[in-house]
């Protein structure tokens, strides 16, 4: 029977951005940025409740279809309990619409939040499994939510034979001498825009380039950062992508006439470059800057935390 939770409940949960594919690893690499947005959960008698600041704010739809709330109302459900009501704050700093894995952190964050809600009646948290298996059904790919969960790298996988898909995901050890600089433009791009740009089948030559250069990639996070710009090429989806996202694709190519390994951040609009270097040549940092890229370096993120009652501080 399904569990009612009481009013005046609360939960939190910080949960990071994150970038897919990294190039070759379409629908399976991950890395979490350190950019977080924030969750606020609190069970009411009845009703919903919802307030965003921060990104999204006067954008986002305040109602039950918000992504945060469907997070939540699928996290209570798989959980085995039932809220009447809901007031949800959302603190949200993740841009939308760039390839940050907004909609992910949305899904992860209000799935965790619930783990905070339900730990206070004796209900067993979601695990991270769950949680990854949950957002992936959301998003239809498996690469941001697992970043998002697990944080740092990760490689993520989709078993479609099951209905549901199946998904799973292990952590990557990023080597600590990789910088993160990602490049955010203000343009912004729609996911499910560019994926229908994507060709229903690929060639051998394709899939196999695209194979080495995963696998490759996978051994250049983890120990050979010298790799990291052999590593980084795609023909599955940045090729196909191009004429939708010039401004990026422009960049990324500059990018990688310096030597830095840049990739297409998931869908894009944003890139990402991945350097050993500490900082990007200052002409690359003020070429993106006439474009309308903010590139600045950003730490790796963790994954996603939830808290019981207290707020989590900002
Ligand atoms: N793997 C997904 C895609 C990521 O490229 O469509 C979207 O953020």
């Amino acid at each position: 029977m399904t569990q009612i939770l009481p009013a005046g409940l609360s939960a939190s949960a910080v949960v990071a951005a994150s970038s897919a594919n990294l190039g070759p690893g379409f629908d399976s690499l991950g890395l979490a940025l350190g950019l977080y947005d924030e969750i606020i959960v609190e069970t009411a008698d009845s009703g919903l409740v919802v307030q965003v600041e921060g990104e999204g704010a006067g954008q986002v739809s305040l109602g039950p279809d918000h992504l945060v709330v469907q997070g939540i109302r699928r996290g209570l459900q798989a959980a085995g309990v039932a809220a009447p009501g809901l007031v949800v704050r959302c603190r949200n700093v993740v841009p939308h619409s760039r390839g940050l894995g907004s909609s992910a952190a949305a899904v992860v964050g209000g799935l965790a939040a619930v783990n905070g809600l339900v730990a206070q009646v004796d209900t067993t948290p979601l695990t991270e499994m769950e949680l990854i298996q949950l957002a992936s059904e959301f998003e239809g790919h498996p690469d941001n939510a697992a970043a998002a969960v697990l944080g740092g790298a990760v490689v993520s996988w989709t078993d479609g034979s099951r209905t549901p898909p199946a998904y799973g995901a292990v952590p990557l050890r990023l080597h600590p001498d990789i910088h993160l600089f990602p490049a955010i433009p203000e343009q912004r791009s729609s996911t499910a825009e560019t994926r229908v740009l994507l060709p229903a089948q690929v060639s051998h030559h394709d899939a196999r380039f695209n194979v080495s250069r995963a696998a490759l990639l996978v051994v250049a996070l983890t120990q050979r950062p010298d790799l990291l710009l052999a590593a980084t090429e795609d023909l599955l989806h940045q090729p196909q992508r191009a004429a939708a996202l010039p401004a990026s694709t422009e960049y990324l190519q500059l990018l990688r006439r310096y030597g830095i390994a840049a990739v297409l951040s998931g869908a894009g609009p944003a890139v990402i470059a991945l350097s050993t270097a500490a900082a990007l040549p200052d002409e690359v940092v003020e070429y993106g800057a006439a474009k309308g890229f903010t590139v600045r370096e950003m730490t790796v993120g963790d994954g996603v935390r939830w808290s019981s009652g207290v707020v989590v501080p900002s």
